[in-house]
């Protein structure tokens, strides 16, 4: 586990004196507690998960009913999903007129860098909370100093500046190479107004529980994002892979459970607005006891942390197959639904044969 302050990042944000939250998990990101950032004008707080630290940012500011926050130019990409609340945001880059595109709790929307977004709550009543997501402290790694970053004039040229026109539009699918040389479906574009109901999923097979995917990626940027949704009363396959990922969920009830091999297991209990991180290589595995699909929301740090489980030949390593898991696992999962007063789904097929899959046909 990293010493607070170890990287420069730590050492900028212990600085401003604005909130910041460690550990493997917050429970919840509409009522994490928030302070001052002077600087912003803005109520804000940071976090810094076990397995997050030094390479990805995730910080959440608040926009007060009826307010706008004061213009935000990044140097750096930032993805942005709503926690809670509806507004809007104007996105400009240099002297250029800017786009608006108008959001609601549950939108994920990326802010290039060096273009400078305006962001303001159209509630009179309610308080907005946006989370940001982005390689903050990878980037003060190499350049620390936080002016370099925060409202640095230097505006440059995206390759696509064409792509202004049509910044935030629907976004489009592609096919394109996953990892391992497998096409798949991917969603490009800056918008998604409302991943809690995002419906255009293609199956996920290989990780179990009949679960389903979205990848997402930005114009020009190398923050990507995947999202997962998965049957009620039913857990994936245990994985691990590299660090820096953040977990969010828009929908749906469950816990997960993080260890490193042959460690104490650490269990996270999640709803709609928590976060998590698995740590560097911990195994991870999502359980969904609510009576609704569940979706969690991860935000990928830089290709090269992705770590391990990203080729076919990687599973035997670095994912556990149901026959092979730990009876505490199973038994786990049981006595959770019973607490819900619920039983599992999952097949005993799967129990028995590694290769089980779930029938995706008609798809
Ligand atoms: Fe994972």
């Amino acid at each position: 586990m990293a010493e607070p302050g170890k990287y420069a990042y730590d050492r900028w944000v212990d600085s401003l004196g604005v909130p910041v939250h460690r550990g493997y998990f917050v429970e919840d990101l509409r009522t994490v507690p928030l302070g001052k950032w002077d600087q912003r004008e803005a109520d804000s707080c940071f976090i810094q998960l076990n397995g997050a630290e030094g390479i990805t940012e995730v910080r959440v500011t608040e926009i007060p009913p009826g307010g706008t926050l004061k213009p935000w130019t990044l140097a750096i990409d930032e993805t942005m999903y709503i926690v809670s609340g509806r507004g809007m945001t104007t996105v400009r880059h240099s002297e250029g007129p800017g786009r608006s595109f108008e959001w609601q709790k549950n939108a994920l929307f990326m802010i290039p860098g060096g273009y400078t977004a305006e962001l303001s709550n159209m509630s009179g009543t309610e308080p907005a909370r946006v989370m940001s997501y982005n390689y903050m402290p990878l980037a003060m790694t190499v350049v620390d100093n936080a002016k370099y970053f925060l409202n640095n004039p230097f505006a440059y040229t995206r390759r696509e500046p064409s792509t202004d026109e049509n910044m935030y539009a629907e976004a489009k699918v592609q096919t394109a190479d996953a990892p391992g040389g497998m096409p798949r479906q991917v969603w490009y574009g800056n918008f998604f107004p409302d991943m809690k109901g995002w419906d255009k999923l293609v199956p996920f097979k290989g990780r179990g529980a009949g679960g389903h995917v979205v990848f997402i990626r930005y114009p020009e940027s190398n923050i990507t994002n995947h999202m997962s949704v998965f049957p009620s009363r039913t857990y994936k396959k245990a994985h691990r892979h590299g660090p820096g990922r953040a977990i969010v969920i828009p929908d749906g009830e469950g816990f997960s459970v993080m260890w490193e091999e042959g460690k104490d297991k650490v269990v996270i209990p999640w709803h709609e607005g928590s976060l998590f991180t698995p740590p560097d290589k911990w195994f991870h595995q999502h359980f969904n006891v609510g009576a609704i699909p569940a979706r969690y929301l991860a935000f990928h740090p830089p290709a090269q942390f992705a770590g391990y489980s990203e080729k076919v030949e990687d599973r035997r390593r670095d994912q556990i197959e149901y026959p092979q898991e730990e009876p505490w696992i199973r038994e786990k999962f049981a006595a959770e639904l019973k607490g819900h007063g619920t039983t599992s789904i999952m097949p005993e097929q799967a129990y028995k044969d590694e290769n089980f899959e779930w029938d995706y046909k008609g798809e």
